[in-house]
């Protein structure tokens, strides 16, 4: 799905992103929290914290004021002082007392100039904590001045996921620890592990060693888009890499003290070439040449979704062997991860060499399974039934909800509202995470040719912010069925860290609040214009890549004026200049800066284009923004 590049608009009252901000507005606005609490009620004056402030708590869990003090020891350098129990005056009090009201995973958050008090149960606290540290500015004098305000804040959805693909490209156990550390600051608490697919096995399974031995190993290729060149006769295996199941629990223990918690995928049975390369009988063709995919194509695409591989990458539904590979592989997952739920994949089988293959066709006769649709309803309910023996439950993409459902499964819905609805109407669970809405972090975020190489698509932030999975044809009781939100960053186009940060920022706080926040409390300007520039600044200094908002919403866009007014109430960063071209030229630092608004003239007849370029105080760059002020108009020269 593909946008018209040149977004035409023939009115002047474009949104600039900055426009409802300005430093009035920002205080008014309050803190700037994301994502956004139930209710936030800020009051004058503020409370000084420094490395003496006591922290008073009655807490039995050590471990969840040790990562509060640990996050104030690294960041700010405070080393305070805790003390058991909470009578005393003062300080900052975390407190479990009269917490037992609170909803799942609530807090309630006091500042006031005597102190702070922090009230809430487990991962309430924890949140607490969360937006304390987003309320710590940066210490002047070796002391934070904290403004007073009164929080009282719960989730929308217990399910606030962010899905990374590690096989298109693999992610180290550092990487993903900084990843979880990240989506706890945002309150985000399932981190969906994509572990295997065509380009690589990432798990190791210990009765099945060839998956890592071999699966998790592809011929190095510089590019990864499907025009890359196969693997060559004797060409060595040497790019890859996968996590120990030691790794993997140290991660598990990583993101528990987080409070997130993992969903493993394992997809099958298509998406499989890497199993498969590992495991040739696993497939019908028993094909021995089949490799680890290195970004090469296998497949034809046509425009209706449909497809046609070249090569086999699914599993064989009809062959027991398959269910005993599963029963292992699967028993294995279920021991290691303690999340109830495992992802199974499930999405775009391609079903040709099924189809084409006369054994197969030969058990379905037998098993009066009447076509191959049936025939992956008949794998998945078998698979289902293997993970329901490991007293654990199945979840996977749109696919496995078509046809007559008739088991227990939830799903992790892609597709879109028409989907989702009819998913929900069979009674299905359901996480959404369609990437029309914005929650493919791995499409283009905005329509311009200057954005790095992408899936195509168009997910700007603010897409995935103005997302409300609560459909309002839904009715109340078909809304229970949604357990939450999910982003989804498949990595073909995404190699290293900084992409994946690029990718990620600033559309993952976007999900943040999408996830957490109810939709009274969700105002985009607030969101834009006030709290993400100081978020973003913060990444700035941290030298944590991003894409740098730009001025206009639409990066190319056609206005039919003559007299347009240029304002940015504030830059989507702060501290980060604004400079523009009127000459068509791509501007720099030594352009025109932006510092007040500018009233742009068009003569009658003529066109002028209008470029913008925001650059942070770290030197990065926004892309450059196209808007023309177009005043040839022919009603308007009559
Ligand atoms: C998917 O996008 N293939 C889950």
């Amino acid at each position: 799905m593909y946008f018209s590049k040149y977004v035409k608009i023939y009115t002047c009252c474009l949104a600039l992103l900055g426009f409802c901000a300005g430093n009035s507005a920002a205080q008014q606005a309050g803190p700037a929290l994301i994502p956004m609490p139930r209710s936030v009620k800020t009051d004058t004056g503020s409370f000084i914290f420094n490395a003496g402030t006591l922290i008073r708590t009655d807490v039995k869990e050590q471990h969840a004021v040790d990562y509060f003090t640990g996050q104030l020891f690294s960041r700010w350098k405070f080393n305070n002082k805790v003390a058991t129990g909470t009578t005393g005056d003062g300080g900052l009090v975390i407190t479990t007392n009269g917490a037992e009201q609170l909803p799942d995973e609530g807090y309630r958050l006091s500042v006031t100039p005597a102190g702070i008090t922090l009230t809430g149960r487990n991962v309430g606290l924890f949140y607490g904590m969360q937006t304390l540290l987003q309320l710590f500015p940066e210490p002047a004098n070796g002391a934070v001045a904290i403004p007073c305000v009164t929080i009282e804040d719960a989730p929308r959805f217990g399910y606030r996921g962010l899905m990374l693909d590690v096989s298109r490209h693999f992610f180290t156990v550092e990487q993903i620890k900084d990843l979880l550390d990240m989506m706890a600051y945002y309150k985000l608490n399932r981190f969906h592990w994509h572990l295997t697919d065509d380009q690589g096995w990432r798990l190791e399974i210990k009765s099945c060693p060839e998956l890592t031995q071999v699966g998790a190993w592809r011929v190095p290729r510089i590019e990864f888009g499907g025009n890359t060149l196969p693997p060559q006769p004797g060409e060595k295996a040497t790019d890859g890499g996968f996590y120990t199941q030691e790794q993997v629990k140290d991660i598990i223990r990583y993101a528990a003290e987080r409070h997130i918690e993992i969903l493993p995928e394992i997809d099958v049975p298509g998406h499989s070439m890497a199993a498969i390369a590992a495991y040739p009988e696993l497939c019908v063709t028993r094909n021995k040449d089949i490799k680890v995919n290195p970004g090469s194509s296998f497949a034809k695409w046509f425009p209706n979704g449909s497809y046609e591989m070249y090569e086999d990458n699914s599993l064989n539904p009809t062959d027991e062997r398959v269910y005993t590979f599963l029963d292992k592989v699967f028993g294995e997952v279920a021991a290691l991860f303690p999340y109830l739920y495992i992802h199974i994949g499930g999405d775009e089988c391609y079903k040709g060499f099924w189809e084409k293959d006369a054994a197969v066709q030969s058990f379905m006769k037998m098993h009066h399974i009447k076509n191959t649709h049936e025939l992956q309803s008949y794998f998945i309910l078998r698979l289902n039934k293997i993970i329901q023996s490991k007293h654990k439950k199945l979840i996977a993409w749109d696919e496995v909800a078509e046809g007559d459902v008739k088991d227990s499964i939830t799903i992790m819905s892609r597709f879109g509202e028409k989907a989702a609805i009819s998913q929900i109407r069979k009674g299905l669970d359901i996480v959404l995470a369609p990437g029309g809405n914005g929650l493919y972090f791995d499409y283009a975020q905005s329509t311009s040719d200057q954005e790095p190489s992408s899936h195509g698509g168009d997910a700007p932030a603010w897409k995935a912010y103005q997302y409300n999975p609560e459909y309002s044809s839904l009715s109340a009781k078909e809304r229970k069925h949604i357990m939450g939100v999910e982003a989804c960053i498949w990595t073909e186009n995404i190699p290293d860290v900084s992409k994946l940060q690029y990718m990620m920022l600033p559309r993952m706080l976007a999900l943040a609040e999408t996830g957490w926040s109810d939709e009274t409390a969700k105002a985009y300007p607030r969101f834009a214009g006030t709290a993400l520039p100081l978020h973003l600044e913060r990444f700035d200094k941290a030298g944590i890549n991003y894409r740098v908002p730009t001025v206009f919403n639409y990066t190319d866009s056609t206005i039919a004026t003559g007299s347009f007014r240029f304002e940015v109430a504030q830059p989507p960063v702060q501290g980060a200049r604004i400079y523009y071209t009127l000459n068509n030229r791509p501007p720099g630092d030594y352009d025109h800066e932006y510092t007040a608004p500018v009233t742009i003239t068009v003569p009658k007849g003529k066109t002028i284009t209008l470029k913008t370029v925001v650059i942070t105080p770290a030197g990065r760059r926004s892309i450059v923004t196209r808007t023309v002020l177009d005043n040839s108009h022919k009603s308007e020269n009559k």
